[in-house]
């Protein structure tokens, strides 16, 4: 059996592939959904107002009232931003470090944000780089693990904020329970009246099969007395163009005001043209739904591609997720054996997410979880990147038997 896997990981060494499934990016047919942007009139105009010129620094009223009824927020709290829901993070983010009242946390001794893992790249990238620490804590199938969300409270001092994916989280795929959302609130809100709580909502309209029911985050801040805590970002970079599409931000009271100053010195207005241009394309959130139920309908095969490729993998090699939506699988081995799987598929020409990526500072502690992005590439494609990752597996666990 042993020599078996290992001829069989020689021979597909020897197909010299050259397969990338590092990211979460959509596939060409999911893009190809949203070719009338390409070729659309777009009415210059939004009642009166010139939408080639400068001017409307919050977004169009059109997008704003989209971005409203995406994430049932009011209107007034809703700013529609460029293309990226992580630029409007950063900036919440960086107009906290340097004009947060009562001390920025620029000026706060060591100052930390509460981190799910595992978790997204990007986010740990923009803390890492204005030096934020961060405390990670386990998700569990509710969202994040109260029991050691406790823990990090009591035993940790100056956490400013936590900054997670609520939804289809990525890459593990949880989905928050109102519950689990209403006991985060309470916990942080008691350890800091200044807390910030960041919601990105990258995956809010993702399922792609049925899916735990959610009340809006803006409905339970408001239960929980926390609407003037929290900001929520989502885009529209997986339900039209990937860098394409549209950026919206809920924040109330003295958020908006920080993300409202922070822009006022870097963007003088968002690309208005485009907002009309996702308006036309949208009228409601009804739409963007049936747009999205196109997308699942593509997505769903490349998932199903992986999880019959995983199932010839026993238990006690390792488990993976089975997600109701977003764009990611991670796979668990039991061995700590991760950074090995990423060498070795990438020996057979396959290039997966560094192992360690889904964790502050590129770190897993125990070696042992990986991301799969299935929705890039052509089934045939995929279908060859899961032989050679299964293989690989197989591989780097027996070695480490030996
Ligand atoms: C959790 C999460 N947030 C944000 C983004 C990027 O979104 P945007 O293109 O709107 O900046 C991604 C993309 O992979 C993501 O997975």
């Amino acid at each position: 059996m042993d020599k078996k896997i290992i001829t069989k990981f020689n021979d597909l060494k020897n197909k010299k592939l050259d397969i990338d499934i590092t990211r979460g990016k959509p596939h060409a047919s999911q893009l190809d959904l949203s070719n009338d942007l390409l070729t659309m009139d777009v009415d210059p105009y939004s009642g009166k107002v010139d939408l080639r010129n400068y001017g409307e620094p919050l977004g169009i009223k059109e997008a704003r009232q989209l971005g409203s009824d995406l994430l049932s927020a009011p209107y007034e709290n809703i700013i529609t931003g460029e293309q990226s829901s992580l630029l409007l993070t950063y900036q919440m983010i960086l107009a906290h470090y340097l004009f947060a009242d009562p001390t920025p946390w620029k000026d706060v001794d060591n100052p930390k944000i509460i981190c799910p893992v595992p978790g997204f790249d990007r986010h740990f990238r923009m803390l890492e780089d204005l030096g934020i620490g961060m405390l990670t804590v386990p998700l569990i199938e509710d969202g994040i693990d109260i029991i050691e969300l406790q823990r990090l409270i009591q035993n940790n001092e100056n956490i400013v904020g936590l900054l997670c994916v609520p939804r289809h989280s990525n890459p593990s795929g949880e989905v928050y329970s109102d519950g689990n959302l209403k006991q985060i609130f309470n916990l942080c809100k008691a350890h800091s009246e200044n807390f910030l709580f960041v919601f990105d909502n990258a995956y809010l309209v993702h399922d792609f099969l049925p899916t735990k029911k959610q009340k809006p985050i803006s409905k339970i801040a408001k239960e929980e007395g926390v609407v003037d805590m929290v900001a929520e970002v989502t885009s529209f970079s997986k339900v039209t163009f990937g860098g394409g599409g549209l950026s919206f931000m809920a924040a109330a009271g003295k958020n908006l005001s920080l993300i409202k100053k922070i822009r006022a010195s870097m963007v003088i207005c968002p690309d208005k043209i485009n907002q009309k241009r996702h308006t036309q394309l949208f009228k409601d959130a009804d739409d963007i739904k049936m747009h999205m139920e196109k997308h699942a309908d593509l997505i769903r095969p490349q998932f199903d591609i992986v999880y019959k490729a995983l199932d010839v993998l026993s238990a006690d090699i390792g488990t993976y997720s089975r997600p109701t939506g977003g764009y990611f699988i991670t796979f668990t081995s039991k061995k700590p054996i991760a950074s090995r799987i990423v060498q070795l598929c990438k020996e057979a020409g396959v290039l997966i997410t560094p192992a360690g990526a889904t964790f502050p500072y590129g770190i897993d502690p125990n070696d042992n979880i990986l991301r799969l992005a299935p929705t890039f590439v052509n089934h045939d494609e995929l279908k060859e990147a899961m032989d050679v990752f299964v293989t690989a597996i197989q591989v780097a666990h027996l070695e480490a038997s030996n």
